[in-house]
């Protein structure tokens, strides 16, 4: 197995968000899909844990707590979800984990085989390729268009696997709800296809909600464990709903696989203190109040930057960008003369952080170049300052690409 190359978690690190440069020259963030600093509930969690710890039981909160997770975050959890459309939703089908990133792990560990293959979009979120690359799982990969991933084009990459290795691969990892790193939805009309396609090949649907809640326009569309809850594997955070020092997200699934499942989490659980603080502010309808102010201003970002995007970089510049409806992430397609590495690298010495589309493949393989730019973590009036530094470059980068093509 080819180790993955330097780049994407290598590469962060936490201060490199507040930081400018060493010069003081002022930096832009659209490399990580971190929340916008700003926006993170200070006052309502110190209120949520103050609450907590006075309560008559607080002491046990510092106590290890229950294994399977917080009964009280357990049971919102469930009337949540519920009300998504996850009909199997119970505290029995439900693990809480230590963010999705150990979901993620977890799945890769108990539905995978060392050796064995599991299918990705491409391009896909690195976070998921990283987990599966470890477990020594094989990626196959099917491309996304502009309405997410197309069941005839899984059902084609599903059967030629079988053909080629007489096994079909372990399970499909996506992410229906405004993709990381392509920000598309998959569009509701091809949902139910999904799964049948994969009910029909004998293999599983993992399904990463981390943005579900995250929807700023267009359609609302079902989760496809809504469709088929045995067959489909749901998973998601509270990292982006209501921060990522939490550390909080969550699978649901059919109760055997949840058993298989259960055998891979953090052996002596989660923080019981930061649950019950989760658990308030859901309770006591903080966390909608949240979300609706998180939607709000990162609608504007999002709108900040495809306006931005849209004045720099117009037909004729190479460059084509998806619009969002929700998430955090912004795809740039660039024009194939150009490499995404070295543009990356240029917009960093310019003081923008984007992440090139080689982090978003399967190690060392080939991929059409892009960048993904994150519009979550800057305030809207630097996004516009950011975009259209990287704009700059960008068109710098294609006047020399086209002089090395005519010389
Ligand atoms: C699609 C997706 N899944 C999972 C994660 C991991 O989130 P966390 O481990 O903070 O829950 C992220 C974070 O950016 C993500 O974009």
């Amino acid at each position: 197995m080819t180790a993955r190359p330097p780049g994407f978690i290598d590469a962060f690190t936490p201060s490199m968000l507040y930081a400018g440069d060493a010069s003081g020259r002022p930096t832009y963030q659209f490399a990580y899909g971190c929340p916008r600093t700003a926006l993170l509930p200070l006052e309502e969690l110190k209120d949520a844990l103050d609450r907590s710890l006075s309560a008559p039981l607080g002491r046990r909160l510092l106590q290890y707590g229950n294994l399977n997770g917080h009964p009280g975050l357990l049971e919102a959890l469930v009337h949540r979800l519920r009300a998504w459309g996850l009909r199997n939703a119970a505290p029995e089908t439900l693990l809480i984990t230590c963010g999705s990133t150990q979901a993620l792990d977890m799945v890769c560990r108990a539905l995978g085989r060392p050796g064995g293959e599991a299918v990705t979009e491409a391009p896909g979120y690195p976070g998921f390729l990283g987990a599966a690359e470890v477990q020594g799982l094989s990626l196959l990969e099917v491309p996304l268009d502009g309405d997410g991933l197309d069941p005839e084009r899984l059902e084609h990459c599903l059967a030629s696997a079988r053909e080629r290795t007489g096994a079909v691969p372990s399970f499909v990892y996506l992410i229906p709800d405004y993709q990381n790193p392509a920000g598309v939805l998959l569009h509701p009309g091809r949902r139910q296809a999904l799964v049948e396609v994969a009910a029909r090949a004998g293999t599983v649907l993992v399904e990463d909600l981390t943005y579900h809640e995250l929807r700023y326009d267009g359609p609302e569309a079902p989760p496809l464990g809504s469709l088929d809850p045995t067959n489909v594997v749901s998973l998601g955070s509270f990292s982006k709903t209501v921060c990522p020092g939490v550390r909080l997200g969550w699978i649901c699934a059919r109760r055997d696989l949840v058993l298989r499942l259960r055998r891979y989490g953090s052996l002596l659980g989660l923080s019981a203190l930061l649950q019950e603080a989760v658990f308030l502010l859901i309770r006591e309808g903080t966390y909608d109040a949240m979300l609706a102010r998180y939607r709000r201003s990162y609608r504007e970002q999002r709108d900040a930057m495809v306006e931005a995007l849209s004045r720099h970089l117009g037909p004729g510049s190479g460059a084509r960008f998806t619009r969002p409806q929700g998430g955090f992430f912004v795809w740039l397609e660039l024009d194939p003369s150009l490499d995404a590495d070295s543009l990356a690298s240029r917009c960093e010495r310019s003081g923008v952080y984007a992440l090139p589309s080689r982090l978003f493949h399967p190690a060392g393989r080939p991929c059409p170049p892009g960048l993904r730019l994150a519009f979550c973590f800057e305030a809207k009036d630097r996004i516009a300052h950011g975009v259209e530094i990287l704009a700059r470059v960008l068109r710098g980068e294609a006047r020399g690409a086209g002089r090395a093509a005519a010389g």
